[in-house]
């Protein structure tokens, strides 16, 4: 029989804080409406000054070797887009943190909100060569616009960490894959920015076009039918996306687009990105835990999933979620995960988006302030220093 690879564990971690759209709405005049109708967003997470995306990753990531073990654990995949240096890979150091063996290989991949995927399939390809490997993939990003801009209201943060290995407990991770590249600026953030810059109706627009070019070359390749998925994991910038992104694949499927048959594929796969925002890597794995977290029993169906990254490159795919998989998940601490955050208001938001890191190497203490398990302790030789809280 062929060998089965996918997802063994997946665990969810996000930020200290929390901003709701009502305060944001209630500080720009917006109708808040626009937020929670409109683009489908709640709330955005928002780090505190001792986190990062090493901080996310090391706390979701570290419940998985908790249960795990980290014997098996052969390769550490990162993928973010808001790396925190330009050479050393951010998983050293949650390596480090988790006290993983030195007989490990790490690496950081990039390419917008996509990179997630691509180290989903690297590590599918590993265990293929030896079905012993277990390799943890970890997305983490935090999504920062300018204040005052567009895309302000979809900003968030989030870690996805997942274990993949032979015979997976969850999912497992089907061929074919349908790609799709085209290069387009929609969006983008050059090495001397902090916030990213966005077309937004091009992005919108390149982004249904992905949708698109991925499922052509799926179905070429001889994928499922649309029929047969039961749901649909999209990347969410934003939760309407979702909804945008498959009315536009069942138009182009030339399916009756009826709202009911939307709401189905869609509305279980949205809980965890409408509070947390747009987690970039992490958002169509968010998409994926809501989906099991919350959703009736699953067992047996297809899932469909669209990972898409600006710039742009997209991968269609399908997963079958494995019988039994109930006994395996970690809702409750997902839900904690999200319900801990403390809300804090537009000052302190603000406060928080304006303070940048000193860059003259000196030595300089983050505050204290995250309760999660593992922080930045300082900066010091312009080196990050992480710690255990
Ligand atoms: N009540 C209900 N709905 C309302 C409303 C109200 N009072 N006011 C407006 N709306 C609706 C609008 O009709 C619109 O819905 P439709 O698109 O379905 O028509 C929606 O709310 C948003 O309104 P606008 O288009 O006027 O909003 P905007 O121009 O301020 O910005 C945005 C929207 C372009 C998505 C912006 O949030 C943005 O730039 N976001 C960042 C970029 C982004 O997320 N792009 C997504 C694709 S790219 C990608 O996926 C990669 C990635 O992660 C970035």
């Amino acid at each position: 029989a062929e060998l089965a690879i996918g997802i063994h564990d997946l665990s969810v971690a996000t930020t200290q804080y929390v901003l709701t759209h009502a305060t944001l709405a209630a500080h720009n005049g917006s109708d808040v409406a626009k937020y929670q109708r409109g683009i489908g967003q709640r709330s955005m997470s928002v780090p505190a000054a001792d986190e990062d995306i090493v901080t996310m990753a090391a706390a979701a990531a570290a419940p998985i070797v908790a249960r795990h073990g980290a014997e098996r654990i052969r390769t550490v995949v990162f993928a973010t887009e808001s790396s925190v240096d330009q050479a050393k890979a951010a998983g050293i150091h949650v390596h480090s943190l988790l006290g993983l063996p030195s007989a490990t290989r790490v690496v950081e991949l990039k390419q917008a909100c996509y990179s997630g995927t691509a180290a989903l399939q690297f590590a599918i390809g590993l265990v293929h060569r030896d079905r012993t490997e277990q390799v943890l993939v970890i997305a983490s990003d935090v999504s920062k616009y300018d204040l005052g801009s567009p895309g302000e209201a979809t900003q968030g943060a989030a870690a996805v960490a997942m274990l993949i290995s032979a015979d997976p407990a969850l999912v497992r991770i089907e061929d074919p894959s349908g790609m799709f590249t085209a290069d387009i600026m929609d969006f983008w953030r050059p090495n001397y920015r902090n916030t990213a810059l966005v077309d937004g109706r091009e992005s919108i627009s390149a982004y249904l076009q992905a949708v698109e070019g991925t499922w052509k070359d799926y179905t070429e390749r001889g994928g499922h039918k649309l029929d047969e998925l039961s749901a649909f994991c999209y990347h969410q910038p934003f939760t309407k996306m979702a909804y945008k992104a498959h009315r536009h694949l069942l138009n182009y499927c030339g399916y009756e687009v009826d709202e009911a048959r939307i709401n189905g594929a869609i509305a279980n796969t949205t809980a965890y990105n409408e509070v947390i925002g747009n987690s970039y890597t992490a958002s169509v794995y968010l998409a994926l835990a809501a989906l099991l977290d919350t959703a009736g029993d699953l067992s047996g169906k297809a899932i469909g999933f669209l990972s898409y990254g600006s710039g742009s490159v997209a991968e269609f795919f399908a997963g079958t979620v494995v019988p039994g998989y109930r006994a395996h998940l970690r809702a409750d601490a997902h839900r904690e995960a999200i319900d801990r955050r403390e809300d804090i208001d537009y000052a302190r938001y603000r406060e928080i988006h304006t303070h940048a890191f000193p860059v003259d190497g000196g030595d300089y203490p983050v505050p204290r302030e995250t309760t999660g398990p593992y922080r930045l302790a300082g900066l010091s030789g312009h080196k990050r220093i992480y710690e255990p809280r």
